[in-house]
C-alpha cells in the first residue's frame, strides 16, 4: 500500500488504467523509440479522502519548453477567463496597490485582461513556449515552477498578493505542501487563494474517466480541499461549481479566521457525504462503468470498421491519451485526429501513434463518424462543424456512456 501524498494515510487503489504514455507528448512520426510509459492507477486515501494517482511522473517530463497545450485554443475558455479576471478586478483588486499572481498562467489567457487593465500581476509558468506567447501579449511572467522558494522570492521582490489564482494547475502538482507554504509566504493577510479544477463529483457522475492522466494528480472534493487547507493553516471559505471542462469546482481559500465561510461550503460537503462520493463502494462502481465504456467503445469502432465506415477523431486532447491507450486504439480503427494546435499537428498521438492533422483535414477528408475526444468543448465544436452533421456525419461520444449523435 502507498501513502497519501497529503496526509500520509492509507491509499487504496480502485482503478488501474495500465501502461500509459505522457498525455501531452506528441512525437514526430517514427521518432517514438524512447517513448516514456508509466502505470496509471488511482487510489483513495481512507483518512483524508483525497483521490490521487498511485504513481508520480517527474514534472520536467511533462512541463517544458515544448509543452503543447495552449489554453487560448477555445473561445469558450477565453471568455470564461476574461470574466474571471473582471470579477477579481471588481472584488479583490480594489485596494491602493493591487497585485495578482497566477500559478500556471500558460499563454496568458486570464492575466491578459488584468494586464490590459494596468494592474500589477505576475504569472508563474514553467513551460517555455506558452510563457513566451503570454509575454507577447503584455503579460509579466516568471518562467519557473511555483513552489515555496519561488513564492518567497516573489514576496521579497514584488510584495504580497491580494489574489493568487490557479486554473487546471493545482491538481497537476503532487507537492502541495510546498505550494501551501508558498501561498502562506506570498498572500496578504486578507488575500485569497482561488483555484479551479475538474470536480471528482462530476467525474464520477459522468464517468469522465479520461480526466485521469499523468498531469492530473489529484481529484478534489470540497471535503478533501477543506481538510487539506486546514492542515496548512487555511480555511475553505467558498465553493462554486463551473460548467467548463466537463464540470469543475472553484475553491476560495483564506487564512484561518480571516473570512467567514459561505454556507455553500457546508452544503457541498453535506451533499458529497450524503452520496458517499469519496468512498470505496462509489469509486469501485465508477471503475465498473469505466470498463463498460471501454468495452462498448471498442465494440462500436470494430463494428464500424467491419461495415467499411471511416472514423476520425476530433481534438488531440491530453484526456484522449487515457481513452485511446486503455482501448488500445490505433490508426487502423481511427484514421487520424484533427486539432487546431500547430504544436501537435503532423505528429502522432502518445502511445497509440495515430496521426494528428490540422483542423482542415476534417473538411478535406471528412469521415463518416467523428470520435469527439474534446467532448468538454462539444457545444463550441458542434456549432463550428455544423455542416458535418448536416452532411450526414455522426459524432461518437463516450461520456457518460458510448452513444452516437
Ligand atoms: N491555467 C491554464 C493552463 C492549464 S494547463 C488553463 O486553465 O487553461 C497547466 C499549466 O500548469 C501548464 O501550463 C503547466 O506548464 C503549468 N504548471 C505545471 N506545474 C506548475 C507549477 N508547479 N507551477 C506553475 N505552473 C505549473
Ligand atoms: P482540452 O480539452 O481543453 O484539454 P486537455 O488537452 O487537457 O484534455 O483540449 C482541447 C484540444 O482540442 C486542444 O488540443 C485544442 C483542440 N481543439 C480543436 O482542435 N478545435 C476546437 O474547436 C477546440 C475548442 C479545441
Ligand atoms: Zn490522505
Amino acid at each position: 500500500m502507498t501513502a497519501c501524498r497529503i496526509c500520509g494515510g492509507d491509499l487504496v487503489e480502485f482503478y488501474d488504467f495500465g501502461r500509459q504514455p505522457l498525455s501531452d507528448a506528441f512525437h514526430k512520426p517514427g521518432q517514438f523509440q524512447d517513448e516514456f510509459f508509466f502505470r496509471l492507477a488511482v487510489g483513495l486515501c481512507t483518512d483524508c479522502t483525497m483521490v490521487q494517482l498511485m504513481e508520480e511522473v517527474p514534472r520536467d517530463k511533462m512541463f517544458h519548453e515544448d509543452y503543447p497545450y495552449y489554453s487560448s485554443g477555445s473561445a469558450v475558455m477565453r471568455k470564461h477567463f476574461e470574466l474571471t479576471a473582471r470579477r477579481f478586478i471588481e472584488t479583490e483588486l480594489t485596494g491602493p496597490a493591487p497585485f495578482a499572481v497566477e500559478i500556471g498562467s500558460n499563454d496568458g489567457i486570464m492575466l491578459k485582461t488584468i494586464a490590459d487593465a494596468g494592474i500589477k500581476h505576475l504569472g508563474v509558468e514553467p513551460s517555455g513556449g506558452v510563457a513566451e506567447l503570454s509575454r507577447s501579449k503584455g503579460v509579466r511572467v516568471l518562467n519557473e515552477f511555483f513552489q515555496e522558494s519561488t513564492a518567497v522570492e516573489i514576496a521579497a521582490t514584488d510584495g504580497q498578493a491580494d489574489v493568487i489564482f490557479s486554473a487546471n494547475t493545482i491538481c497537476h502538482i503532487p507537492y502541495l505542501d510546498s505550494i501551501f507554504k508558498g501561498v502562506d509566504a506570498l498572500l496578504k493577510p486578507n488575500g485569497v487563494f482561488v483555484f479551479e479544477d475538474p470536480y471528482l463529483g462530476e467525474i464520477v457522475r459522468r464517468t469522465s474517466f479520461d480526466q485521469i492522466y499523468d498531469e492530473h494528480y489529484y481529484f478534489f472534493t470540497a471535503r478533501s480541499v477543506q481538510s487539506m487547507a486546514r492542515r496548512y493553516g487555511f480555511e475553505l471559505v467558498d465553493v462554486e461549481r463551473l460548467p467548463v471542462h466537463g464540470g469543475e469546482t472553484r475553491y476560495t481559500i483564506a487564512r484561518q479566521g480571516a473570512r467567514q465561510p459561505s454556507p455553500a461550503v457546508a452544503e457541498m460537503i453535506a451533499e458529497e457525504n450524503a452520496r458517499g462520493l469519496a468512498t470505496l463502494p462509489t469509486l469501485e462502481g465508477f471503475g465498473e462503468n469505466v470498463t463498460k465504456i471501454k468495452d462498448d467503445l471498442v465494440a462500436l469502432l470494430t463494428k464500424l470498421k467491419a461495415e467499411g465506415k471511416t472514423v476520425a477523431a476530433y481534438g488531440a486532447t491530453a484526456k484522449s491519451a487515457t481513452v485511446a491507450n486503455l482501448c488500445g486504439l490505433s490508426a487502423d480503427l481511427v484514421s487520424y485526429v484533427c486539432d487546431t494546435t500547430p504544436q501537435k499537428q503532423n505528429r502522432v498521438s502518445p502511445g497509440t501513434h495515430i496521426p494528428v492533422r490540422p483542423a482542415e483535414a476534417f473538411h478535406e477528408d471528412t469521415p463518416d463518424y467523428a470520435l469527439l475526444f474534446a467532448w468538454n468543448h462539444a457545444e463550441e465544436i458542434m456549432a463550428k462543424e455544423k455542416q458535418f452533421r448536416d452532411g450526414g456525419g455522426k459524432w461518437i461520444l463516450y461520456v457518460p456512456e458510448v452513444h452516437v449523435v
